[in-house]
């Protein structure tokens, strides 16, 4: 992967703006990562200080495991030295994140100078709007792939994203764009959380459109308070004016129904493009109108106004589609084009996606697990709803104890029955987790056997739903989207909600 170049060093090496050689010399290395499980042989290895885990403690264990060269902080000395050897090259560096990011670009010898790169930030949105984005550049020949916390994409085959993280650390950030890169994209289309861009992460990443869909008070636990949540996001704004000249469009797509959006205009040197509902910008949504399982609305821009529609709900979903025409056109393509794709987007695997077997009810598997995203499902189903709404459900383990009772009476007040079964009870007692769902279930006034039924097995308790359903029903099945397993004790059982949906519905109404 990574070749020799005249100068006889190595291509991570070069990547590094500010090294030091503390010991041994920097040579070819075979992988690049701050995880010490993950060492290969003759892998390079950056210990990251961090909040719990410090990496330098890790360093005898990746030595241990092939690594032949290891970057450390220069402030962290104390830490690393008693590890140094002669046998293993050691690169002091002011900042291990940055130097993390900056080696990693430079294995792959620098994959996001070769594609435009799209950041999308903000606290809703993030990963729709990355679909979407990507979805109307290959739908107007433009290849694009992309990256969120849903799934990883490239050449048009996509595969899980299965660590949980919306922004994966910069190794398998920059690995992913070489694959992309491989694949012949012309694009590349990133989910920004704001964690990820504070962590260095997404720097190497060469954005040329930053996309902004809201802030809204989440991950303060991080953060600590707002402005230093909102300064994370302006960082993507403030990255366009820094990256590599590639002959692609720059600009920042902001929503003006947002206030902050005034901010991040204020980080970034480059062609603003507004988009709205509330408040006209540049791409202006009217008219919207609930149609079926889907929403009708017009796109007006340069004067022009197009009529849409989307298999998409809710208002939002509208401004993320705004925003996604937005990008496409910055990118020279045809504002026409860029809305009639809008009607070919397939929706984000695990959100609100339709299961369709052929059975006379219909199926929707979604990832609501708080109470908020709860009843926002259930007011969007109720009045596509002509029968019952029926709902599988259960609550996390070792996650927030309340929301057993609040999700519990978020489905009491918009839902006509439910089966309550295991989320992801993790070291819990699985039975005491659905137990205190039934119980607030009660409080609500639902008696058992009439409204609802208890279920250990989710696999019993989803056909358990489709037994119940009939025509003109709706079954919800809420929580799990695209994970690939259920968490029991310490293991994690391989699940996947929409193919036991499909195989359970295939026996019961297959042809
Ligand atoms: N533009 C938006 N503004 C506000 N809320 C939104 C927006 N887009 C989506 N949402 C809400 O946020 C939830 C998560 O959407 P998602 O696209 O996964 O965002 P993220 O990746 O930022 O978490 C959706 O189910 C919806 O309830
Ligand atoms: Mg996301």
């Amino acid at each position: 992967m990574t070749t020799r170049t005249s100068s006889g060093l190595p291509t991570w090496y070069r990547g590094l703006t500010l090294a030091r050689v503390v010991s041994g010399e920097p040579g070819e290395a075979t992988g690049v990562t701050q995880d010490s499980r993950t060492v290969q042989r003759d892998g390079l290895f950056v210990a990251i200080p961090g909040l719990q885990l410090d990496g330098n403690d890790f360093i005898p264990d990746a030595i241990a495991r092939g690594a032949r060269f290891v970057i450390v902080q220069e402030d962290q000395h104390e830490r690393w030295a008693p590890y140094v050897n002669e046998d293993v090259t050691f690169v002091a560096v002011p900042q291990a994140r940055v130097a993390l990011a900056e080696a990693a670009a430079g294995f792959y010898e620098h994959p996001a100078r070769s594609m435009g790169v799209i950041g999308v930030t903000g606290t809703d949105g993030k990963t729709t709007t990355t679909h979407l984005i990507a979805h109307v550049l290959n739908a107007t020949g433009q290849r694009a792939g992309h990256l969120s916390s849903v799934e990883f994409a490239a050449g048009g085959v996509a595969e899980m994203n299965a660590t949980h993280l919306t922004t994966v650390e910069s190794p398998e950030i920059q690995r992913h764009l070489d694959r992309m890169r491989q694949a012949g994209a012309r694009y590349a289309v990133l989910e920004a959380s704001s964690i990820g861009l504070d962590l260095h992460r997404l720097d190497q990443c060469e954005f040329d459109v930053g996309v902004f869909t809201n802030l809204t008070p989440d991950h303060l636990d991080y953060h600590g308070n707002m402005q230093a949540y909102r300064d994370a996001k302006m960082i993507l704004f403030r990255m366009l004016g820094d990256s590599a000249e590639k002959g692609v469009g720059k600009a920042a797509v902001l929503n003006a129904d947002d206030a902050a959006s005034a901010e991040m205009r204020a980080a970034t040197i480059v062609p603003v493009i507004s988009y709205g509902i509330r408040t006209p910008g540049d791409v202006t949504g009217a008219d919207i109108k609930r149609d079926g399982f889907g929403t009708r609305f017009l796109v007006r821009m340069f004067g022009e106004s197009i009529a849409v529609r989307t298999g998409l709900l809710g208002d939002y979903n509208v401004a993320n589609c705004l925003a996604a025409v937005g990008v496409a056109v910055s990118q020279g393509v045809e504002f026409a084009a860029a809305v009639h794709a809008l009607e070919s987007f397939p929706g984000v695997p695990g959100r609100m996606e339709l299961i369709d077997e052929g059975q006379p009810f219909r199926v929707v598997v979604d990832i609501a697990s708080t109470e908020q995203a709860m009843r926002n499902v259930l007011r969007m189903l109720k009045p596509l709803t002509a029968g019952r709404l029926i709902v599988v459900f259960g609550a996390a383990g070792e996650r927030d104890v309340a929301r057993r009772r609040t999700i519990a009476r978020a489905v009491a007040d918009a839902a006509d029955y439910a089966v309550v079964t295991n989320e992801d009870p993790r070291g819990e007692d699985p039975q005491r987790i659905i137990d205190e769902i039934a119980s607030a279930l009660k409080a609500e006034g639902w008696r058992e056997g009439r409204r609802f039924e208890r279920e250990l097995d989710r696999r019993q308790a989803l056909e358990m739903a489709f037994n119940r359903a009939g025509r003109g029903d709706t079954v919800l099945l809420a929580g799990k989207g695209t994970e690939q397993s259920i968490v029991i004790g310490g293991v994690h059982w391989p699940w996947d909600e929409r193919r036991i949906a499909r195989e359970l519905l295939q026996e019961k109404f297959g042809v």
